[in-house]
């Protein structure tokens, strides 16, 4: 088969901060939502994402005490905080182009609510660009990847209340004015679909607050719509050759069986997606969206210029994590569900096989997906996050990861085929590009990276880099620009 990857192609990796920077209470940062997560061995892992999908009040003023003895993994991450240069060195030597990455909010507004930055955060990430442009490698910077300031949940109620557009673009304004020469590539919200199924760490909402959820979830979410087109108006403004691109989480949606019930249920869930896209990137709240809104009970509060601002302001692309795909039935009642921790009503595929966690393999439906929204937006796509979290066993030093690397390989083929299809990717990032702390459920053995970590989900180990053998592969899929994915 012949190779289709262009020339510029941006091939990296990507991770966020608060899955990998630690230096929680470092340099003057703030707590974010993403450090009340806990991590227990004695619960089951069904309490584990019950935290990503629900957090309590309890839970949270619990973790705003200095004395818990909880342990939470992501106030630790793997110490990129320090250990920065080593990293981003190690992504030059696998041949980067970009490194998608997120800039910490509570390292540069530790509330959220102040109105001057903090001056050492900023020179944190003034530190982290130099570094990677030392390389040549592109940064990508998401604005926001789970990670908003705790204190704007607590005093404030979230994205729920439309004060925090304000607070979140002074925050946008101050970092993009920053780094105006350094950083091209902008990402508001990391998969600003998945308030769905997490609105605390997606907008803020402790759901005990509200009794209507979803008004809450979809007010939240037209909050985030304005700010993500106030941030592409001033990013555009500010940095003219500089491109805005939304971010969801792909989950493609199969019917279970040729049944219309299957087939209309399934269109239906996959538009519970696709209507951010749609207000994004076509810049207008989708046809659906009142009778999805009626059904839902939600009655949005809009302001004056709201919609002409984000029907001026729409993206430059389209980004997206694809993981894996989940087959919807109208019936699922007596079938076998899907297990993985963020299948919210999926079916098991019989054709699939699934990671450790649940997640189920389906490489062909990235080629689906990239095709999909291709022909929705015909705007050029990123994959900013692709990869298998697997338990990796490190013998003599070594980790043979050859799962991961088939699983890679299988979605790169298929980045092919689209490429072929006539499909504009311009990029891809693969998740986790050093082991990270799991988003969902807080371990660090669901391990993603090219490069090992020497620590276990009690923060026990060295820290130390260990490069695993997919990092030589990946290093040599770069070199050859995908060359090798053609056989
Ligand atoms: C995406 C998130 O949903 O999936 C990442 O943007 C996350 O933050 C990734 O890490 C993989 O999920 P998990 O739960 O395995 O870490």
């Amino acid at each position: 088969m012949t190779n289709y990857f262009p020339e510029n192609f941006l091939w990296g990796g990507a991770t966020a901060a608060n899955q990998v920077e630690g230096g929680w209470n470092k340099g003057g940062k703030g707590l974010s939502v993403s450090d009340v997560y806990t991590f227990d061995p004695t619960l089951p892992q069904r309490n584990w994402t019950d935290q990503w999908h629900m957090m309590t009040h309890a839970q949270v003023e619990e973790a705003q005490n200095t004395n818990s003895k909880k342990l939470y993994p992501k106030r630790y991450g793997v110490d990129f905080y320090h250990r920065y240069k080593e990293d981003i060195a190690l992504f030059a030597e696998m041949g980067f182009k970009t490194y998608r990455m997120s800039i910490a909010w509570t390292r540069i507004f530790p509330k959220g609510d102040e109105l001057e930055p903090n001056e050492e955060g900023l020179n944190f990430y003034d530190r982290v660009f130099d570094e990677c442009l030392k390389y040549g490698i592109e940064p990508l910077v998401s604005l926001s990847h789970y990670e908003m300031p705790l204190y704007l949940v607590t005093e404030y109620g979230g994205w729920a209340n439309r004060k925090v557009i304000d607070f979140y673009v002074n925050f946008a304004k101050t970092v993009l004015e920053r780094y105006k020469s350094k950083v091209k590539y902008w990402i508001p919200f990391n998969e600003i679909n998945c308030v769905k199924h997490h609105p605390y760490v997606s907008v803020g909402i402790i759901e005990e607050n509200h009794p209507n959820i979803e008004q809450a979830k979809y007010q939240g979410a037209h909050h985030q719509f304005v700010a993500s087109a106030l941030t592409t108006k001033l990013c555009h403004e500010i940095i003219p050759k500089a491109k805005v691109g939304c971010m969801i989480s792909y989950q493609l949606l199969v019917p279970y069986s040729c049944n219309p019930d299957d087939v209309q249920k399934t269109v239906e869930n996959q538009r519970t997606s696709l209507f951010f896209t749609d207000v994004l990137s076509r810049g207008t709240y989708p046809f659906y969206a009142q009778r999805m809104f009626e059904e839902k009970g939600v009655h949005l509060k809009i302001e004056d210029g709201d919609l002409e601002l984000i029907h001026e302001n729409t993206v430059d692309f389209i980004s997206f994590s694809y993981y894996m795909s989940s087959a919807i039935s109208a019936h699922p009642e007596n079938l076998e569900g899907a297990e993985g921790n963020l299948i919210t009503g999926g079916i098991k595929n019989p054709y699939l096989e699934s990671s450790k966690w649940g997640w189920q393999i389906d490489p062909k439906g990235l080629r689906i997906a990239l095709n999909q929204l291709y022909d929705r937006y015909q705007k050029p796509l990123f994959v900013a996050e692709n990869g298998l979290g697997a338990e990796d066993i490190i013998e003599d030093g070594k980790i043979h990861d050859s799962y991961r690397i088939e699983y890679l390989e299988k979605h790169l083929k298929q980045i092919n085929e689209a490429l072929h299809d006539g499909v504009d990717v311009f990029g891809y990032t693969a998740w986790g590009c050093i082991d990270i702390i799991s988003a969902s459920t807080n371990q660090i053995s669901k391990r993603y990276g090219f490069i090992y970590v020497d620590v276990d989900d009690l923060g026990n180990g060295t820290y130390n880099r260990v490069k695993k053998d997919s990092f030589e592969w990946y290093q040599h899929i770069i070199k050859t620009n995908g060359e090798n994915l053609t056989s």
